[in-house]
């Protein structure tokens, strides 16, 4: 985009923010619908690798919350990127606005007193914040699911590390761009020498205190 046509744009949007009015405190509110399904909304943020067990262990997890009588929603980057967010690659700004998307949509979820499992990639400390901010840090658990990068690449288990290996496949999270491990206010999920159920179970257990009414 020139700088001109930026500059319009920026320009518009201001126009546009000054002329809508939101009705966020009118709405039934978040307590008030957790009353109704006997639980509380929580967002569950799993960062790591590509390859690194994230939506497997969501998938179990998801499993067994629903199983335990849970309202659940599971948001996956390969099926967020095959629908709404489907015009977005992978540069360092496409990947911020995914971002950005999938946590205003997981702050909705959230907000009717769901238990949203999130799984993606968000590999900068910087976006995963963002994220934390636009949901809410009280509705907020991040997860690292740490699994090292020789290992996400041995699975190899969508063909992407060979893929990328090979150059086919530009700003390939842990091979030609960035990972950025959280430091502070987060779970660990060593997986290494586990199974997906016993991660997922380690999970579960610091999960359930957080999301039970
Ligand atoms: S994120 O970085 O923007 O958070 P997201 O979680 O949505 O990524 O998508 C990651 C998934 O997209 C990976 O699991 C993988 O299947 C696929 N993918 C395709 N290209 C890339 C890439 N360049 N880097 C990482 N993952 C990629």
């Amino acid at each position: 985009m020139t700088d001109n046509a930026s500059e319009k744009q920026k320009k518009a949007q201001e126009i546009a923010m000054e002329n809508i009015f939101p009705i966020f405190d009118k709405t039934i509110q978040q307590a008030d619908k957790e009353l109704l399904i006997k639980q509380r909304g929580l967002a569950i943020w799993l960062t790591g690798l590509s390859g690194s067990g994230k939506t497997s262990i969501a998938l179990q997890l998801e499993k067994e919350l629903h199983r335990q009588g849970f309202l659940t929603q599971l948001l996956d980057g390969d099926n967020i990127r095959s629908g709404i967010n489907s015009n977005l690659g992978f540069s360092a700004n496409e990947r911020k606005e995914n971002i950005r998307r999938i946590a205003e949509i997981a702050k909705l979820f959230v907000a009717c007193g769901l238990v949203t499992i999130n799984c993606f990639v968000s590999p900068s400390r910087k976006m995963r914040e963002m994220a934390k901010n636009i949901i809410g840090e009280s509705h907020f658990v991040e997860v690292y699911v740490n699994t090292p990068l020789k290992i996400c690449e041995q699975r190899d288990v969508k063909g992407l590390y060979q893929k990328a290996r090979k150059g086919e496949i530009p700003h390939f999270t842990g091979i030609s761009a960035p990972y950025e491990a959280p430091q502070t206010d987060f779970i660990e999920l060593k997986t290494e020498h586990k199974t997906v159920e016993d991660s997922s179970r380690e999970l579960l257990k610091i999960i359930l205190p957080l999301i039970k009414l």
